[in-house]
């Protein structure tokens, strides 16, 4: 095993204190607390506040991680937000969010995996620091899920919540924690674009722009056919964490987590059993928070870190599927 060039140096989310819960849901569409609990694993969402964009949690998010790296805005060289819920089309929100946490001329751009996005980041953000270009790199999954979703399609608005999560990567400079090197391990990433129809927002781009009839039709909300999507997320969670773990001559025993991202807890309960990894290895906060996209793995791991379940030197297997279909997988020793 190579030595890893980048390690997370700090963590930190946002969540609203606005909850949304599967009652209030009874009470918007045809759905049951029962039928929710049973299907997805989902008790409750965030709803971000109305006055907030994304860059606005994404803000908070950053200057937590920053504030736990010891580092300065004025520290990063580059700004990865990973997001499919922009403040606006043009801009990035990244540009957004380097005026708000103070940051200077950094190139600030976002990263479009839907809920593979902060994976993707992550992956990005190794490889600027690997070849030296960069020192620090802030990545940010932030998302506003509930400006896109559909309140009257009990398919899809069970699923969703609001949230940001972010972490501040720097040089692995030989630290090591328990014995162990702590950074990157090993990233992997695939999308499938033959899949794209399965997940999207299908309206307001270029192929379609926005009309009155188009808004009438919802075509700005999210569509995704949830029986095609979910059997490919177990498959392909499995295929990519396994390719991860290949290329470090590990297994599932070698983790000492698993931070999956938090989209259906069926969904991640068999994908992990698949890994052959023992379920109270498993990282779950889907209940409390629902699939906040790419925002799910940084919110659950900045948690898990402040409250001292994850600890430094720890080996954590990151996974994470969405539109796209995207998917990818990350080990790290935290
Ligand atoms: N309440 C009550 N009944 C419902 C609800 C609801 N909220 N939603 C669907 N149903 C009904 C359906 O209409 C269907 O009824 P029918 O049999 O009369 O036709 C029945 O429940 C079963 O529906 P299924 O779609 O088969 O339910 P399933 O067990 O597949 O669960 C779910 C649906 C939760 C969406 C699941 O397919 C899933 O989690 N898919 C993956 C979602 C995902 O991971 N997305 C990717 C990430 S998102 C991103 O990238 C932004």
């Amino acid at each position: 095993m190579s030595e890893p060039a980048a390690r997370i140096l700090g963590t930190g989310h946002y969540l609203s204190p606005i909850v949304r819960t599967n009652a209030d849901l009874e009470r918007m569409v045809d759905t049951s607390d029962a039928w929710i609990v049973e299907r997805t694993g989902i008790r409750e969402r965030r709803i971000a506040p109305a006055e907030f964009a994304t860059s606005d949690m994404a803000t908070i998010a950053a200057l937590q991680a920053l504030e736990s790296a010891e580092l300065s805005a004025k520290d990063l060289d580059m700004i990865l937000i990973a997001t499919v819920t922009p403040d606006t089309p043009m801009p990035a929100t990244a540009a957004f969010v380097q005026q708000k946490i103070g940051a200077g001329t950094c190139p600030a751009l976002d990263i479009s995996a839907a809920c593979a996005g902060f994976v993707f980041g992550l992956s990005v953000a190794d490889q600027f620091i690997r070849s030296g270009a960069m020192k620090h790199v802030l990545v940010v999954g932030a998302e506003l899920l509930s400006r896109v979703v559909d309140w009257s399609d009990r398919t899809t608005c069970v699923l969703f919540g609001d949230g940001a999560g972010a972490a501040v990567l720097g040089p692995a400079n030989g630290a090591t924690a328990r014995g162990r090197s702590r950074g990157i391990l090993s990233t992997k990433l695939f999308t499938d674009g033959s899949l794209a129809p399965a997940l999207m927002i299908p309206g307001g781009g270029s192929a379609r722009p926005m009309t009155r009839e188009g808004i009438d039709a919802k075509l700005n909300k999210i569509q995704m056919k949830g029986q095609d999507v979910f059997k490919v997320a177990v498959k392909n969670l499995q295929s990519s964490s396994q390719a991860a773990l290949d290329q470090l001559g590990m297994t599932g025993a070698d983790l000492d987590w698993i931070c999956p991202h938090q989209a259906n807890i069926r969904i991640i309960d068999l994908a992990v059993s698949r890994l052959g990894v023992p379920k109270e290895k498993m990282l779950v906060n889907i209940e409390r928070v629902g699939n906040t996209s790419s925002a799910s793995i940084p919110i659950l791991l900045d948690e898990s870190v402040r409250s001292g379940k994850v600890r430094p030197g720890d080996r954590v297997l990151m996974c994470a599927l969405g539109a796209g279909i995207s998917w990818g997988s990350a080990v790290v020793t935290v």
